[in-house]
């Protein structure tokens, strides 16, 4: 019934933004009501395609109008201009608000976002992460419930190239399969003008985190060939290797050799959707019933924060760093696209 719908504004409606219109579209409990976007051409397509009627210049512009305020704030702008219309739509009296990786530059700032959001009771969702795949959240239900036994180690592989953009990804995962959070980060940085640079661009990393259960996690700036983040216990190893299914192994055979399980993931009702969509279903269910998201906005800062923490690690010669970082004016920058938007800097 239309009224019980959750309305939905969409701000920055780019390659991505569109993603995301595209499923609050087909949802029944969702409507699209509002979209805000810079670009006239662009705001008048999408307008058209999703049949949306209210378009706004930003949020600013949709706020300052009367009666405008949606249930749902989904920004999904590049990475400038994402601290000013989660703090906006917070004020304005949305229920939530979504953003996506990563969550901003400086510490501070996204201290900020995240405080206003806590202090008026908004939920803050943290978008399209892969930690939100259907089979990710079901390997880490397996093993919260203690189906493996105790988890003793885990690695990172291919954790380079852009450790705050596609770099949140894997910490987010590790974070989620371990139950843990990182309280230690030491790190070695190539190439040297990668490093001295202010943003992440073809930075790789080596290192090593210390987690909150005192497991020791190597990291691997390249691939190893795994591209991702292995968990094991005594006798299983579970697998997320960046896009691929993840992978279960219980046991060994005759050879010592891993065995790998028969056990098969639940199939996800949304497939064509991706994790997209249930990262998307997560955060409507934890507006409406206050459940936990599979990807926050708390999610996105642990991601930022190892990557500042091992940007600076590296940089003051391999120096040991605790967090939460206390110095929270410390910043990386994302990637220009990432930062100002496809408009402005190419891919
Ligand atoms: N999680 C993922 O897998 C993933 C993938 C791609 C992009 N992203 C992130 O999503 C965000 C958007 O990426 P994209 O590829 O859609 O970029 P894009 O450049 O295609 O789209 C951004 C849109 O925002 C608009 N815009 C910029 N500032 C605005 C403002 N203040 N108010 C309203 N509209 C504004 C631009 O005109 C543009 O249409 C970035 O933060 C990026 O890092 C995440």
């Amino acid at each position: 019934m239309d009224y019980k719908k959750l309305r939905v504004a969409i701000i920055g409606c780019g390659r991505m933004g569109q993603e995301y219109a595209k499923f609050y579209s087909v949802l029944d409990n969702t409507e699209i009501v509002a979209i805000a976007e810079y670009n006239d051409d662009r705001r008048r397509a999408v307008g058209e395609r999703f049949g949306v009627k209210a378009l706004y210049k930003d949020a600013e512009e949709m706020y300052q109008r009367p009666g405008e305020v949606p249930d749902l704030a989904v920004t999904v702008l590049p990475g400038k201009f994402i601290k000013d219309a989660v703090i906006a739509s917070a004020q304005a009296g949305v229920r939530g608000v979504s953003t996506d990786k990563p969550i901003g530059a400086r510490l501070a700032d996204v201290d900020a976002m995240i405080d206003t959001c806590a202090e008026r009771g908004v939920v803050f969702h943290g978008g399209n992460l892969q930690r939100a795949r259907a089979d990710v959240q079901e390997a880490a239900g397996w093993l919260r419930r203690g189906d493996f036994g105790e988890i003793l180690g885990a690695t990172v592989h291919g954790w380079g190239g852009e450790i705050s953009g596609g770099g949140c990804q894997h910490i987010a995962v590790l974070r989620l399969l371990t139950q843990a959070e990182i309280t230690e980060v030491v790190a070695w940085g190539k190439p040297q003008e990668a490093l001295a640079a202010d943003e992440d661009t073809g930075l790789i990393i080596n290192g090593r985190f210390t987690l909150s259960t005192g497991v020791e996690v190597p990291v691997f700036g390249e691939p190893t060939p795994y591209r991702g983040v292995d968990v094991w216990t005594e006798d299983s190893l579970l697998r997320w290797d960046w896009g691929e299914e993840m992978e279960v192994y219980q046991g060994f055979d005759r050879n010592g050799r891993r065995i790998k399980s028969d056990r098969t993931f639940t199939r996800f009702a949304w497939p064509e959707y991706g994790y997209l969509a249930s990262s998307i279903l997560s955060f409507i269910s934890a507006v409406e019933n206050g459940t936990e998201m599979a990807v926050s906005a708390h999610d996105l800062r642990q991601s930022l924060e190892v990557a500042i923490a091992a940007k600076y690690s590296a940089l003051w010669g391999s120096t040991p760093l605790s967090l939460p970082l206390q110095d929270r004016s410390l910043t990386l920058y994302p990637r220009p696209y990432r930062w100002l938007g496809g408009d402005i800097a190419a891919f």
